[in-house]
Formats: structure tokens, sequence, C-alpha cells
């Protein structure tokens, strides 16, 4: 949530600034804000709306800073509101009273009150709790005349999550960055450093990075890096990463949103988390599982933790490890799982999964079970992420990034890794038996062409969304592995379309939500082949028989009796349909979205990285 950039170089300053935050607009866009250092002078432009709003009306003067000055520094804040709506005074960057310092962040500061009451004879500009650390910073620099200082002070009394940025008039060169509990990366340049929430705002420039980590604090300037933390306030040698995304994964190619594109992906991403971990027909995390054979073969328990559609992933791999590795599982929402004083034992194993690796009720999550002392486990999609470095192994889904909003290959990216960690613990285990463990990697392997099907004919799809959102509500009914996939699909309708989705277990219908149903409620019902199927097909015909018109998600030779849509699908193994089936739902969810003229990737009241409780 929010998306910060600084930089400070001999680039076209302004550039620089509003290029990386559009890269940064996933995070958050009610407002934005852009500041300058200039002949000694913060200049500052903020506006409500999109990135866009703002740089069609930046004054002249960010386009030509004071002749003479060769080296550039500026910032730059797209903002997800928390405390204080979405208005321009609102927006960042803040400056102190005496315009000696210019700040952006990202997070929440929850002692904000009861700080500003220590603030008196400052002026506030904003109803924010950011205003406070820079009238914070200005309160304690008075003293110390030292800006490094200052933050070091203001890391003690604030309470909350944040990652900070900041200039100084006084000390021109320097970007000053702290961080605790919110992402922080800086870029590495030749003569140009930069900071920023996220990789993509610095991909143009640079593939090496530093991930800063809780308690750090510092700054750059065009050719030095200083790091400290909080722990004991000596310099830290962090470990640069080299990153080898090519810049042209940000971009559109030629599709109308990053949404599309992601979910035209999907085949690759499945076929390079396969390829790359199945030789001569075994499983081999490699150096991605530190956990050794002997401690994964005591796993007596395993929980799995995420938000979202990680969840409805995690859902996925609770009935697939249950069925192949014979261990127990249970999945949590991170949110409920953090307060609720879970019963962890030893021999039990925590999975978290994250497409971000920067969820903040995740990462609270592997926080608590860290103090329990018990192995954890990360699948996630950003390397040097929070999570991707401090879970005790980690699982990459090998996705790219992720822009749209909503989670399309990250889900089957995640899916495909639990599946074959699923395996790989069975073997581990030798509860799997040999055939099976060979066909069920067969089948496996088939699954990229059959998604390849699907996404080369989308027209049934297109006239099913055509047809279809205009309606105000939708059920999504699934059974066993297919399941989370109704839950799946009427996640995607309705965060990006807006219209009202429920997804339930088939077998549930009659203890509630059979009452919904009349003429007016399509009814999506994943009814593929399976040892479910003819159950599904009953629950299909109770539906129709209140005058539900049924879409259903079929196979070649199904019948087709009480069907009003069918949704012909490849015939795939039982156990990796829900990586075929989720498709034509993410379909159906876009061009529903499309047809509405929501905006896709960026839809209202939400953002890509939930880094806030
Ligand atoms: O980055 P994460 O996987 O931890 O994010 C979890 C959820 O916020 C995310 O999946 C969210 O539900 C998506 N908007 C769904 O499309």
């Amino acid at each position: 949530m929010c998306g910060i950039i600084g930089y400070v170089g001999e680039k076209n300053l302004i550039k620089v600034l509003i290029n990386g935050l559009k890269k940064l607009e996933y995070r958050g866009y009610d407002s934005s804000g852009v500041a300058i250092l200039s002949g000694g002078k913060i200049f500052r432009h903020r506006a409500v709306g999109k990135i866009l709003e703002m740089e069609k009306t930046l004054p002249r003067k960010f386009f030509s800073p004071v002749e003479k000055e060769k080296l550039k520094i500026g910032l730059a804040h797209t903002r997800w509101a928390t405390h204080g709506r979405p208005s321009e005074e609102n927006a960042h960057p803040h400056i102190d009273c005496g315009e000696q310092f210019v700040l952006v962040h990202n997070g929440i500061i929850e002692n904000y009150l009861e700080l500003k009451t220590k603030l008196k004879k400052h002026k506030f500009q904003s109803e924010t709790d950011t205003e406070i650390i820079v009238h914070l910073v200005e309160e304690i620099y008075e003293k110390t005349r030292n800006v490094l200082e200052s933050l070091n002070t203001v890391f003690k009394e604030v309470k909350g999550s944040y990652a900070i940025v900041l200039i100084c008039v006084n000390e021109p060169g320097k970007i000053f960055f702290a961080r605790k509990d919110s992402p922080l990366v800086l870029g590495i340049g030749n003569n140009e450093n930069f900071v920023a929430s996220d990789i993509p705002a610095m991909l143009e420039y640079t593939n090496k990075f530093i991930f800063l980590e809780n308690g750090d604090y510092g700054f750059v300037t065009d050719r030095e890096v200083k790091i400290y933390n909080l722990k004991n306030n000596i310099e830290q040698v962090r470990k640069e990463h080299k990153i080898n995304w090519d810049p042209v994964m940000v971009e559109r190619a030629g599709y109308k949103h990053f949404m599309l594109k992601e979910i035209y992906e999907q085949p690759l991403v499945v076929k390079e988390n396969i390829v790359s971990r199945i030789f001569a027909e075994e499983i081999n995390f490699k150096d991605e599982i530190k956990i050794n054979d002997k401690k994964l073969k005591q796993i007596k328990k395993i929980f799995i933790i995420a938000c979202g559609t990680s969840y409805h992933a995690g859902l996925v791999g609770k009935y697939f490890i249950e069925k192949f590795a014979k261990i127990p599982v249970e999945v949590d929402i991170a949110s409920e799982f953090r307060y609720r004083d879970p019963l962890i034992e030893k021999d039990t194993l925590v999975i978290f999964i994250s497409q971000s690796g920067e969820t903040a009720d995740t990462l609270a999550s592997l926080s608590l079970v860290k103090e329990y002392k018990i192995t954890t486990l990360g699948i996630c999609n950003v390397i040097g992420s929070t999570l991707y470095r401090e879970a005790d192994s980690t699982i990459y889904t090998k996705c790219g990034p992720e822009i749209g909003v909503a989670s399309t290959k990250a889900f089957t990216g995640q899916l495909v890794c639990l599946y074959l960690f699923g395996l790989y613990l069975a073997k581990i285990k030798s509860v799997v038996d040999k055939d099976e463990y060979k066909n069920l990697l067969t089948s496996l392997y088939k699954i990229p062409a059959f998604m390849e099907q699907i996404l080369n004919d989308t027209n049934q799809i297109k006239i099913l969304a055509k047809k279809y959102s205009q309606k105000h509500d939708f059920l999504f009914l699934g059974r066993g592995i297919n399941y989370p996939i109704a839950l799946e699909g009427a996640l995607k309708l309705k965060e990006i379309s807006y219209i009202h989705a429920e997804g339930y277990p088939a077998g549930e219908m009659k203890h509630g939500p059979i009452a919904l149903i009349d003429k007016d409620m399509p009814v999506v019902v994943i009814a593929t082949k399976g040892s479910l199927m003819e159950k599904i097909f009953s629950n299909l015909e109770e539906a129709k028989s209140r005058n539900a018109k049924i879409i259903a998600l079929i196979n070649k030779g199904s019948v087709t009796k009480n069907i009003d849509e069918k949704v012909l699908l490849p015939e795939v193994e039982e156990q990796f349909s829900p990586l075929v089936n989720v498709l034509p739902l993410q379909l159906l969810a876009y061009y529903a979205a499309d047809i509405l003229k929501r905006d896709v990737d960026q839809p209202r009241n939400l953002a890509k990285s939930v880094t806030v409780e």
C-alpha cells in the first residue's frame, strides 16, 4: 500500500520520479505527489486521483531545476488512504513547519495522536498520521542538528509500520530512509542511486538491489550507500542482489490490461515451475528447501497461512497434501490466525503463501510462528521480499512481476508449487505408490498445453460475459479440490467488476444460499469430470429447479441437461483440474469488468500489496 520512489543522480529527475511512480501505481492510487530540491529549496506538487492527474498539472519549475545543479534529487509518492481522506492536503510528500524536511511514508503510525499532543507548537496541514513524522524529525533535529541521529530517535518514539524516505535542505545530496514492517528497496546505479517500495520502479535503470531489513536506516548519495540498524546503530553490510527481470516484463506488451497479459502468461509460469524442478522423474527443490529429509519425514501437521487469492491456493494445497502426503493440513486466513492463539506443536510445518511477500497480516503470522521456534516455509513471488528472506526456506513461484491488482498468474504459480511440494513430501515419506507418482508427474507436464488450448479460444467466455455482465449477483459452486476455485472465481468477479458474487461448496447450498436463487441468479458450477462429478450434477439440478441460470464448466461427453450455458474444457487429471478450471473464471471476470468499463488493473479501493493491517 502506497508507493515510494526517491532518486539522486544526473538523470532527468522528474522523468525518473514520475515513471517510477507509474510502475508503483498498483500499490495505491488515491492521490500522488512529488518533491524536488532545487536552489536549496523544496518544491512540492500534489494532486488527488491517479498519477496522470498530478503529472498533467506539474508546474514548469519541476522540469528545469536550477541550471547549475548537475546533481538532481527528489522523491515521490502514490497513496492508498488510511488516515485522512484522499485530498491534496493529505497527499504526500509532507513538509515540516520550517520547510527544511520533505518526507514520504508507507505504513501506519499507531501512536500518532499521542505524538501530536507532544508537538503542540507545530502547525499541521493534513489529517494524516504521516505528517507527525516530519514534524517529529524537525523537533528532534533542532537539538541534534544531525538527520541520522534524528531518524534514530524517531524510530524509538514511533509505534507502527513505516517505510520513510526523507530529504533535508541542509544535507542536499542525501536521501535518507528508514524501514520497519513496510518494504523498502535500494536500487544501486552508476553515479546514481534509488530508494523505492518495489523493484519495478527502478528496473529501467538498474538490476542491482539491496533489500532493507527491519530497523534499517541510513542514506544514499549518488555514489554512496550507508545503512545502519537500530539494534546496534553500527554500519551494516547488506548483500546486493542481481535481479534478472526484463523491464519489458512490467509493460503491457500490446495487451489491453496487465491482468489479461498475466492470464495469458500462465501456461509459461506452470511450465517454468515444473521443468526447473523435475529431473529424471524426481522433484528437486535444490537450494530452495533447506529442511532436511529427516525433519520433513517427522512432520505431523501443516498449517498454511495466507490472505485473499493466496489463501485459496492454500485450500487447494490442503486437499492435495492430505491426499498424497498423508499429513493433516489446516488452512488459515492470516488476519484470523495471528489473533487466535493457535495450538502449534513441535513437528509442525507452517507454510506462508504470498505473491508480494509483504502482506502485513501474513508477515505478522510469520513473526508469531517464529516465536514458537517452528519450521517455516514461504511460497512467494518476490525475491528479496520480507517473507522471502525471513521464512526458514522459500519456494519461488517464478511468475515474474504481477502488476494487475487481481492476482492470476501468481495463483497458478502458487498451485503448481504446492503440487510439487506435496508430491515431494509424499515421496520422502514413502507414502505414494511409484506408478501413481510417475503418472501424476506425467499429467502435470501436460497441463500447460491444456491451458494454452483454453486461452487460444476465449470466444465462449466473451459471449457469456456480454450476456451476464448486467446481473447483480452470482453464485459459484464447486466441490472437493475445486471448491477453492469457486471461491477464487467469485473473488475475481467481485474485485474487478464490482458484481456481488459468492463462492460456496456445492453440498452446502441447501443449508442457506439456495434461498437466494431465482431466475435472475446466474450460478456458475464447476462440474468437470472427477470423483464428485455426479454429486455436483445433483447440486446443479437443485439450482435449476429454482430457475437459476446455470453456467457449467464441463468436459466433452458430460450430460448437458439443465445447463443453460456450457463452457467446454479439456479433460485433465482431477487433482490438477484447478489449474485449468480457474482460467475461464478469470476470463469471465476480466471480460465482464471490461464490458462494464471498470478499471481492471486498478479496481476501486484496492491495492496490490496490503502492507498495513
Ligand atoms: O501478496 P499476497 O499474495 O500476500 O496478497 C494477498 C491478497 O491481498 C491478494 O491475493 C488479493 O486478494 C488479490 N487482490 C486477489 O486478486
